[in-house]
C-alpha cells in the first residue's frame, strides 16, 4: 500500500520574480488557497496521507502554512471567521508532515533523491505543487487514479498529457506501445526536446508514483539537460529494466509554474469553484 507522497518544493520560482524573491512559489495562492495546499488535498484524497516535503532556503512558510497558527486561532475562535480555517484544518487533521531541505538545487532528480531519508524502501507518490489537477465533476483526483493502477501493476506510473508540439520543449516526452484505456508502457523518454525531435506530443506532467529502486538509479545518474539531475533520465533507465506505465490521466490541469497558467488556473478557480462555493 502507498502512504506517503512527496513534495519537491525547493527550485527557486524565477518564473514569478519579484514575487518569489522571499515567498515560495508554492504559497501562491490560487484565488485563497496556496498551490501547495491544493496538491496535498489530492494527496490525501488519494490515502496518502504522509506528505513529505523536499523544501529549501526561504521555504519556511510552508511550513508554518502546516502546522497551528496559535495566535491567529486564538483570535478568531468562535467567530464566524472561523470556517475560513476548515479546510486547513481538515488537511492538518488527516496529514502528517515531514520536511528534509535540499540545499543545493541540482534538478528535480536530486530533489527527489534528498527525499529519500523520509521515503525509505517503499513506493510513493510525488506531486509537483505548481501543475494544478482539478478532477471532473463526480470523478477522483488524478493521484487517486494512479493508485488504482499501481495497486494493480506495481511498477512506476508517469501521468502525461497531449500537448500541441509548439510547447513540448517545455517537458519530459514519452513513447510507447499503448495498453488500452490511456496507459502506454514507455519505450523511451526524452527530457525538453526540440519539437523536430519529440518522439510524440505525449507530455509527462507533475504526477508520478515511483518504486524506491529509482533512488538507486538517480544516484547513478550523471547530470543531464541543464546540468541538473533529470528524473526523466532515471525513469528511462528503470523503464529499460524493468517497467515505467504512463497514464493519460482524466481531469484538467494547470501549468501554475508559468504566468500564463496561473492566470488561467486563477479565472477557472474563481468562476467554477470558489464563486459557486462561496454562493
Ligand atoms: P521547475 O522546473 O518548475 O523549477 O521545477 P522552479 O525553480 O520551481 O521554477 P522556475 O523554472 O525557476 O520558474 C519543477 C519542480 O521541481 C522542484 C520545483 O520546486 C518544482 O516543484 N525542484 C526543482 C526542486 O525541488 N529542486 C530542484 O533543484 C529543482
Amino acid at each position: 500500500m502507498i502512504r506517503k507522497c512527496l513534495f519537491p518544493v525547493a527550485g527557486y520560482g524565477t518564473r514569478f520574480l519579484p514575487a518569489t524573491k522571499s515567498m515560495p512559489k508554492e504559497m501562491l495562492p490560487i484565488v485563497n488557497k496556496p498551490l501547495v495546499q491544493y496538491g496535498v488535498e489530492e494527496a490525501i484524497n488519494a490515502d496518502l496521507n504522509e506528505i513529505a516535503l523536499v523544501t529549501g532556503r526561504g521555504k519556511r512558510a510552508i511550513a508554518d502554512h502546516f502546522d497551528i497558527s496559535y495566535e491567529l486561532e486564538n483570535q478568531i475562535a468562535g467567530s464566524s471567521k472561523e470556517r475560513y480555517l476548515d479546510c486547513i484544518r481538515n488537511v492538518l487533521e488527516k496529514g502528517t508532515f515531514m520536511m528534509t531541505r535540499q540545499r543545493e538545487m541540482k534538478g528535480l532528480g536530486h530533489a527527489i533523491l534528498t527525499g529519500e531519508c523520509l521515503v525509505g524502501d517503499e513506493a510513493f507518490g510525488v506531486i509537483l505543487s505548481d501543475d494544478l489537477c482539478l478532477n471532473n465533476e463526480d470523478d477522483e483526483g488524478v493521484m487517486a487514479q494512479m493508485v488504482k493502477l499501481y495497486n494493480q501493476f506495481r511498477c512506476s506510473i508517469v501521468a502525461i498529457q497531449e500537448v500541441p508540439l509548439e510547447e513540448i520543449e517545455k517537458y519530459g516526452v514519452i513513447a510507447g506501445e499503448e495498453m488500452g484505456d490511456g496507459l502506454f508502457r514507455v519505450s523511451s523518454m526524452v527530457e525538453k526536446p526540440k519539437p523536430e525531435d519529440a518522439p510524440t506530443n505525449m507530455a509527462v506532467i507533475g504526477r508520478y508514483i515511483l518504486t524506491p529502486d529509482i533512488f538507486d538509479i538517480l544516484r547513478e545518474t550523471p547530470p543531464g539537460k541543464n546540468g541538473e539531475v533529470q528524473l526523466t533520465d532515471a525513469l528511462m533507465t528503470q523503464a529499460q529494466n524493468g517497467c515505467v506505465l504512463a497514464y493519460k490521466f482524466r481531469g484538467k490541469r494547470f501549468d501554475c509554474g508559468s504566468v500564463p497558467g496561473f492566470i488561467e488556473a486563477t479565472n477557472y478557480v474563481y468562476e467554477n469553484i470558489y464563486a459557486e462555493g462561496s454562493s
